[in-house]
């Protein structure tokens, strides 16, 4: 846990009682702009938007150049966001809001799998394939062999639930990224009769999310890295259970101590791919020639729908 200083208490400037009277009061009359408000929840989230978004500007006594500046680059995150690219989604998750919403409403539950960052590359599409197939199709990097159970937290199996899996190439680049329309490291599959699943991916590698915008800008003028530990994408589905959107994370990831950049690490989905030299058996008999290959197991846990 690190101790960087969170609050501005001792550097606050001294201001007169009179111009706190002031600040004070145009807090009020916002807060009192939202009092009609119909819908409650709208009510509640616009006036506590007001008391933290003031804070904000009163603590750090935030400078007009500073605002401009801030909506400058609000505007560019809004240019560059289209149908393929949301800087928005970027700019939460580097800011790590993605995550606290993520932590804020999927509660611990018992022994229930953590969730994670959904991140921008799912696609609704994938290919369906069978228990043991490749999700990787022709997408390049070290095969790597991934079981696991899908279970209830009380340990019962869970036969049937959908299991969505995507992964970056050894490039780092996801299917999407390229622009000649092709899908690939990605696939959907089902648990079998005893809630076990398996398929042929490949070794996740850390990538940088896209850096070529205001949040890569924003990330190299704090001086932070853009790359995302070594991961492998779930959301598994399954009736009367909570969605689960997770990754496995690759122990060993040298990125895991730098850090990822989104923040979405959690110690229990760190697992060990195995590497296995050229030549080793594989579970399914598959001829990986002269390909060294890894093999991880995830085993998932889906808290009720109601947790
Ligand atoms: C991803 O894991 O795919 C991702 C997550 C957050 C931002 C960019 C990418
Ligand atoms: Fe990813």
């Amino acid at each position: 846990m690190g101790n960087a200083q969170v609050t501005n208490e001792g550097n606050r400037p001294q201001i007169s009682e009179q111009q706190k009277a002031v600040e004070e009061d145009l807090v009020q009359r916002v807060l009192e702009s939202f009092e009609s408000t119909e819908d409650p929840r709208l009510k509640f989230l616009m006036q506590r938007l007001t008391v933290h978004l003031h804070d904000f500007i009163r603590d750090v006594r935030l400078t007009e150049e500073e605002w401009d500046f801030a909506i400058n680059f609000l505007t560019q995150v809004g240019h560059i966001t289209d149908d393929k690219r949301q800087e928005f989604v970027l700019l939460s998750d580097t800011l790590g809001a993605s995550m606290q919403t993520i932590a804020v409403n999927n509660e611990a539950y018992a022994n229930a799998t953590e969730a994670t960052v959904f991140g921008p590359f799912h696609v609704e599409d994938a290919p369906k394939i069978e228990n043991g197939e490749d999700i990787s199709f022709g997408a390049e990097g070290q095969p790597a062999w991934v079981e696991g159970t899908v279970k209830d937290t009380d340990g019962n199996p869970i036969p049937n639930a959908r299991l969505e899996v995507w992964e970056c190439d050894e490039d780092g680049m996801y299917d999407v990224q390229y622009t000649d329309g092709r899908m690939s490291g990605r696939a959907h599959l089902f648990s079998d009769e005893n809630g076990e699943f398996r398929f042929w991916g490949l070794t996740p590698v850390p990538y940088p999310i896209p850096y070529d915008g205001p949040v890569g800008k924003m990330l190299a003028a704090v001086g932070r890295s853009p790359v995302r530990a070594a991961h492998l994408h779930f959301m598994v589905t399954a009736p009367e259970k909570r969605t689960l959107v997770t990754h496995i994370f690759v122990e060993g990831d040298p990125q895991l101590e730098i850090g990822d950049s989104v923040f979405g690490v959690k110690d229990s989905l760190i697992k060990r791919f195995d590497e296995q030299p050229a030549g080793t058996a594989t579970p399914d008999g598959r001829d990986l020639g002269d390909k060294t290959w890894s093999r991880a197991r995830f085993d998932i846990v889906l808290a009720p729908e109601e947790a």
